[in-house]
């Protein structure tokens, strides 16, 4: 018996699941799903079982193909795993089906009122299963370890549409009047961390025959616009990967409660709204996700505790993408925007060094509380560094080698370590690999992205109370804009606001990662006219990357973290559980 995931009941010596079929009935006046799922083994099994759950209620289990009953029984609560849930399978079993439903408060899951959408009329429900959150949706293996294939029937109010990290199969009326059944498959083993569903006033336009995005209605317009050249990227990334496995390479704008930037739902990328800047800037969320259907979702981390071959191999390749698309500049720009964040990261965990290994021991701490840009922006200067070691040519025949290898596996860093030996052996040791993967902080021959554009800015910036010409400034796209802001001073005078707020228009921007920059230098000087604006973000917005330093501003005088308390009181019965837990956090450092 051997359980092999810090963060699952998973045990490698039992029965696999080889695929799932979900049945969900979508029930937005309780907010659970009532379910049933029989999970089906490769072969005829028999014994014990141990699945995740976490506020799941079991009604009954039995053998799927006979009826006759199975035992089970349910463990303790554990704060981060949730409840081993036991079956004992009888002998000559070949699927068991478990009827359940979810809990109201589902971590994997939010619930949203008709006002938390842009259409205001009807309710919307999204899941966000990364890292451990499938077991509060299905009763599974919930261990990336474990690959499932997986069917599904979603039965939901007519008026709405579901979609799925699966392809669709149609829709049928559905088993109550005024319900619709939304079937879907996805023919490929999958870790259960990528099961997604949404439910929603949803319209569909395509980019391509292959990529469509959806959208509410209201969104719809503005979402295809902003992501027209999606196919370009798709060829792009088959370019440095191979060919694009999953037939359709779908996306869909959520509301803007959605607590990540992108999640990369295999077929159907799920994105925040804050994307939608109207200029195409923030593509690279795009990229980002697209890459991981490969790094990720072809070839996936073992456990959380090996994230790093997911988000370092796929930050890389995201900058890839934009060095291929846009440029060098563009490229050394994304570059310099991860060093901002990976500081940031250095610094938060300067306490828990532990946590700024790539490999981590992640036994009792929760992979949400874990999260940092270490895994991502660490990660791709490790890849980065063993481009710059093997060559460019070299290095890419490696990368094609390695996603054949691993392609619809989970592996481990030591998997990777051994496979690098073999492919390029003496290559790990001449990069200090161990430093790398096992010391906490930055290796010293941490790689440095140059670009004269960057240097430029950043002298600027640096020369400030200097003010650069006006006139100059606006000439900037908003990445260089960004980069500028983000090597000014912390601590702006009140007129400094003024004026940058004046000549660049900061305050009423669209494009989020500019505007909360800018928010942040202004909430922290006490600007007062940009409160108000500050307001309206954190009442609208649930993106914890956005949450997390504007709360973080308000802390920075007495008044600014009274408001910062008011408005989490207000925002946060809109916010996600995970949005909510990270700003109590932040409030929990405020002084007083
Ligand atoms: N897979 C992640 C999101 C995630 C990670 C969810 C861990 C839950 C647990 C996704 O690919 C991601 O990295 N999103 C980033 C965007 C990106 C461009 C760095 C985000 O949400 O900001
Ligand atoms: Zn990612």
């Amino acid at each position: 018996m051997a359980r092999i995931d810090p963060h699952s009941y998973f045990d490698d010596q039992q029965p696999r699941t080889e695929r799932w079929h979900l049945r969900f009935l979508v029930d937005f006046e309780r907010r659970v799903l009532g379910g049933e799922a029989t999970l089906v083994f490769p072969a005829a099994t028999a014994g014990v079982l141990d699945l995740d759950s976490k506020g799941l209620t079991i009604f009954r289990a039995w053998v799927s193909a006979t009826g006759a009953e199975v035992p089970f029984e349910l463990g303790g609560e554990e704060p981060i795993l949730g409840r081993r849930l036991r079956l004992t399978l009888p002998a000559g079993t070949q699927g068991v089906t478990l009827a359940y439903e979810t809990s109201p408060d589902a971590v994997g899951l939010q619930w949203l009122q008709p006002a938390q959408t842009e259409g205001k009329r009807l309710p919307f429900l999204f899941s966000q299963c990364q890292a451990i959150h499938a077991r509060t949706l299905v009763p599974c293996q919930d261990s990336a370890h474990a690959r499932v294939a997986y069917d599904a029937e979603v039965v939901v109010p007519e008026e709405l549409s579901a979609v799925m990290s699966a392809g669709p199969e149609g829709v049928v009326p559905g088993p109550i009047p005024g319900t619709r059944t939304f079937r879907f498959r996805m023919p490929q083993p999958i870790p259960s961390y990528l099961l997604a569903l949404a439910v929603g006033e949803l319209e569909s336009r395509d980019l391509s025959p292959r990529a469509r995005v959806w959208a509410e209605p209201a969104t719809i317009g503005k979402a295809a616009w902003e992501f027209a050249g999606v196919e370009e990227m798709i060829v792009k990334a088959e370019e440095v990967f191979g060919p694009y496995d999953w037939e359709r390479y779908d996306l869909l704008v959520l509301p803007p409660s959605f607590p990540y930037g992108g999640m990369e739902n295999p077929r159907m990328t799920f994105l925040t709204p804050t994307l939608l800047a109207g200029d195409r800037s923030l593509v690279d969320v795009v990229a980002h996700e697209l890459a991981h259907s490969w790094t990720g979702n072809l070839v996936t981390n073992a456990t959380a505790e090996h994230f790093w071959l997911n988000e370092g191999f796929t930050v890389w390749a995201e900058r890839r993408l934009l060095r291929n698309i846009r440029g060098e500049d563009a490229c050394a720009m994304g570059w310099a925007i991860g060093q901002n964040a990976l500081d940031e990261s250095l610094e938060r965990f300067a306490a828990t060094p532990e946590l700024t290994v790539l490999r981590t021991h992640l036994e009792g701490v929760d992979p949400d509380d874990a999260f940092s840009s270490i895994p991502y922006e660490k990660g791709a200067r490790f890849v980065a560094t063993l481009e710059n070691a093997l060559g460019e040519a070299a290095f890419a025949a490696f990368l094609k080698a390695y996603m054949k290898r691993f392609r619809f596996t989970s592996i481990t860093t030591e998997d990777f370590v051994a496979f690098a030996e073999a492919q390029a052996p003496g290559l790990l040791a001449r990069v200090d690999a161990d430093a790398w993967l096992h010391r906490p902080g930055m290796p010293a021959n941490a790689p440095v992205f140059r670009s004269a554009r960057r240097e430029e800015l950043t002298t600027l910036a640096c020369a400030w109370p200097v003010r650069p010409e006006p006139d100059r400034m606006r000439a900037w796209n908003p990445t260089e804009l960004l980069v500028f802001l983000q090597n000014l001073p912390r601590a702006l005078s009140l007129e400094d606001c003024a004026w940058l707020d004046r000549e660049l228009e900061l305050t009423g921007r669209g494009n989020y990662e500019l505007l909360v920059e800018w928010l942040c230098l202004a909430a922290a000087a006490e600007y007062a006219p940009a409160l108000p604006r500050v307001r309206e973000v954190l009442m609208r917005v649930g993106r914890m990357k956005y949450l997390r330093p504007l709360y973080k501003a308000l802390g920075a005088t007495a008044a600014t973290r009274a408001l910062g308390r008011e408005l989490f009181a207000q925002a946060s019965p809109g916010y996600h559980s995970l949005s909510t837990r990270v700003v109590q956090g932040v409030l929990a450092t405020y002084p007083d």
